[in-house]
């Protein structure tokens, strides 16, 4: 069977939709798939793009001096201005308009983490604003919360060429950034969104499945792991799972699910 690209994509989304599961291992059982498979571009395998090594944990930042709440917005700021139109990694060459610092509540209670922008995210220059977002927005509003009460950023800040995962060296490049914000909003709990943002922020190369349903801990921070909201569109039937993942969350932060009403319930 020839490689055309529509192939291509369609191994590539199949091989992502096994990766947010948990499936990094796949046999070749000889069949015309299975060979363009192991022929397709590097950019577009999810698997190839998974880290190989076991020490990929995020570096700790150097002072963790807690930013007192007054001082906040300004430390955000100096950050993203730190950051500017960032070159430090081949992302910002290849094809990337905004850098995506980030947004939300410098006060939020909980921050969620996802992989990198896409292109909607890419051209706002705000994280998760596509149909991922929507998603998102859905997820956080049914814990009773809205957007503008979380905060929301990503392991990288730039958008990888086709929505691919984010290289080691991009993930740790950006991550000086990312654990800097996190170390000035100080959130009681990160969710991580999808096996990127679990795989960088816990380190290690854990299965989504073996990292679900349980309290982790990152650098003095509660962490709980599910599904990238982008994979949930493509398998809702696995929304209920991670509506038991945000309950976690929920538990941790002592949030109760907002009462239905008469006509949400009918
Ligand atoms: N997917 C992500 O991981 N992050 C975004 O900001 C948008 C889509």
């Amino acid at each position: 069977m020839p490689l055309t690209p529509e192939l291509q994509k369609d191994i590539a989304a199949r091989l992502r939709y096994y990766r947010d599961l948990g499936v990094f291992d796949f046999y070749q059982r000889g069949s015309a798939t299975a060979e363009a498979v192991a022929e397709a571009p590097p950019q577009d395998i999810a698997q190839d793009q998974m880290p190989k090594t076991e020490s990929i944990a995020l570096q700790e930042p150097e002072t963790s001096t807690p930013v007192a709440p007054e001082n906040r917005i300004e430390a955000l700021r100096i950050i993203q201005e730190e950051i500017g139109e960032c070159t430090r990694c081949p992302l910002a060459f290849q094809g990337r308009h905004t850098v995506v610092f980030g947004e939300g509540n410098p006060y939020a209670r909980l921050m969620f983490v996802g992989e990198g922008p896409g292109a909607d995210e890419d051209a706002q220059g705000r994280p998760f604003v596509g149909r991922a977002g929507q998603l998102l927005n859905n997820m956080i509003n049914a814990m009773g919360l809205q957007r503008e009460q979380v905060y929301i950023a990503n392991i990288v800040k730039c958008r990888p060429p086709q929505n691919r995962t984010p290289e080691p060296a991009e993930a740790i490049t950006c991550s000086q950034f990312l654990l800097r914000q996190i170390d000035v909003i100080r959130p009681e709990i990160i969710v991580a969104l999808g096996s990127t943002a679990a795989t960088y922020l816990l380190g290690g190369k854990s299965p989504l499945s073996a990292l679900r349903g349980r309290v982790h801990e990152m650098h003095g921070t509660k962490l709980v792991v599910t599904y990238h909201p982008a994979f949930l569109l493509r398998d809702p039937r696995q929304k209920k799972e991670a509506w038991k993942d945000l309950q976690i969350a929920m538990a941790e932060l002592g949030l109760q699910p907002p009462k239905k009403s008469a006509s949400e319930q009918a």
